[in-house]
């Protein structure tokens, strides 16, 4: 079990599908092989209950990009609904068993079996998101690649979008340091994604990232 994924979570006021994912991955254990896609996505479901799953999007779509990275995207849940929106989608995740689903539910998307930390597609999108605390269930100590991965497939003009849970071992300043190491400058924060201010007070952080210009 990912001891920092099962400690108890705090009160919040983040947007219901970013408390449905912690919720739903609260059990789940450390490796790509560890995860179910079925059952994440029927827990996931009944953690939403009825709320609105798509707090993300809507954050995203802010941004206008035509062509988007769902970097770990799990059950396909961001991707499928951008897709609906038409946007262009590719989502990754280095799970087989949650691209499963992601297929099951939506075998006309793009779904790539990849570890984010070493992925190179050869081609850029005008947003990369991480929704659902993607950072803080990749292998430990693989942070900073996570980022450079993400970034590879950033162009000028185009931004990374991070939302993760703090305190869960995996602090910010290491986050903006990774961030800042591979040529990403910070532009905004929030401390939810239906974008309340971000304060010292705040546990849980939405970050957005933009290329520095050379
Ligand atoms: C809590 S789930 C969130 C899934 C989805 N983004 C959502 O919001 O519903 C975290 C996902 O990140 C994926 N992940 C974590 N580290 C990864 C990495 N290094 N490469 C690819 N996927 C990764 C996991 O396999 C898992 O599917």
């Amino acid at each position: 079990m990912n001891e920092h994924a099962s400690q108890p979570e705090p009160a919040t006021g983040r947007d219901p599908a970013a408390r449905a994912v912690e919720r739903t991955a609260d059990r789940v254990a450390d490796g790509p092989s560890d995860w179910d896609g079925d059952d994440y996505q029927r827990r996931l479901r009944a953690n939403l209950d009825g709320t609105d799953p798509h707090g993300e999007v809507a954050f995203v779509q802010r941004y206008a990009p035509e062509r988007v990275l769902d970097a770990g995207c799990g059950t396909g849940r961001v991707a499928i609904e951008l897709a609906r929106r038409d946007v262009e989608v590719v989502g990754v995740d280095h799970s087989a068993s949650m691209l499963a689903t992601a297929r099951r539910l939506a075998p006309e998307l793009p779904w790539v079996h990849a570890d984010l930390a070493s992925l190179a597609l050869g081609r850029t999108f005008d947003a990369v998101v991480l929704a659902g605390n993607v950072p803080l269930f990749t292998a430990p100590g693989t942070q900073a690649a996570l980022l450079e991965g993400c970034a590879r497939h950033l162009d000028v003009g185009s931004v990374l979008v991070v939302g993760f849970q703090l305190g869960r071992g995996y602090d910010l300043a290491s986050f903006d340091q990774h961030a800042q190491a591979v040529g990403l400058e910070l532009v905004e924060r929030y401390a939810t994604w239906d974008r309340d201010p971000f304060g010292p007070g705040s546990d849980y952080a939405v970050s957005v990232h933009r290329p520095l210009d050379e």
